[in-house]
C-alpha cells in the first residue's frame, strides 16, 4: 500500500523552474508556480520517455523528443504528437516539506482517464500548499 512520500524540503524547490526528483515511484517533475506545486511523473505520454530533457516555455513543458507540449498547471496536452494529458500526483505541504501520494491524483489535473481514487480528499491536509 502506498503512503504519502516526502520528496523534498520546499526550500529546495525553486519557483518557476522545472526540477526533477528521484522518488520511490520513479522520477517525478515538480513545477512550483504561483504558490502551488504541480507534480507529475517524468514520462512523456507520447512514447514514455523521460521528460527531464524537456524545457519550459511559459507554464508549458516541451518534450525535446518530438515537441509535444503540456500545460504544467493542468497537465493538459497542448500539442501532438502526444495525445494524452499528464496526470498530476496529489501533493501536500507538511512542516516545510513537499509530499506526494503516488496512488492519488490531483483533482484539478487533466488526467487521461477518469480519476477513481479520492479517499484522501477529505483528509486533514493542505493540498498543493493551499
Ligand atoms: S516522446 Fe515526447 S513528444 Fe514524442
Amino acid at each position: 500500500m502506498h503512503e504519502w512520500t516526502r520528496v523534498a524540503s520546499v526550500s529546495e524547490i525553486p519557483a518557476n523552474q522545472l526540477t526533477f526528483w528521484q522518488t520511490e515511484v520513479g522520477e517525478i517533475l515538480i513545477y512550483y508556480s504561483g504558490d502551488r506545486y504541480f507534480v507529475y511523473p517524468s514520462r512523456c505520454t507520447h512514447q514514455d520517455v523521460p521528460l527531464s530533457d524537456g524545457y519550459l516555455v511559459g507554464d508549458a513543458l516541451i518534450c525535446r523528443r518530438h515537441g509535444a507540449k503540456f500545460d504544467l498547471k493542468t497537465g493538459t496536452c497542448l500539442r501532438a504528437p502526444a495525445r494524452s494529458n499528464l496526470c498530476a500526483y496529489l501533493s501536500a505541504v507538511w512542516d516545510g516539506s513537499l509530499f506526494i501520494h503516488p496512488t492519488q491524483t490531483n483533482e484539478n489535473a487533466a488526467c487521461p482517464e477518469p480519476m477513481t481514487i479520492h479517499s484522501y480528499r477529505n483528509a486533514q491536509v493542505s493540498v498543493d500548499g493551499s
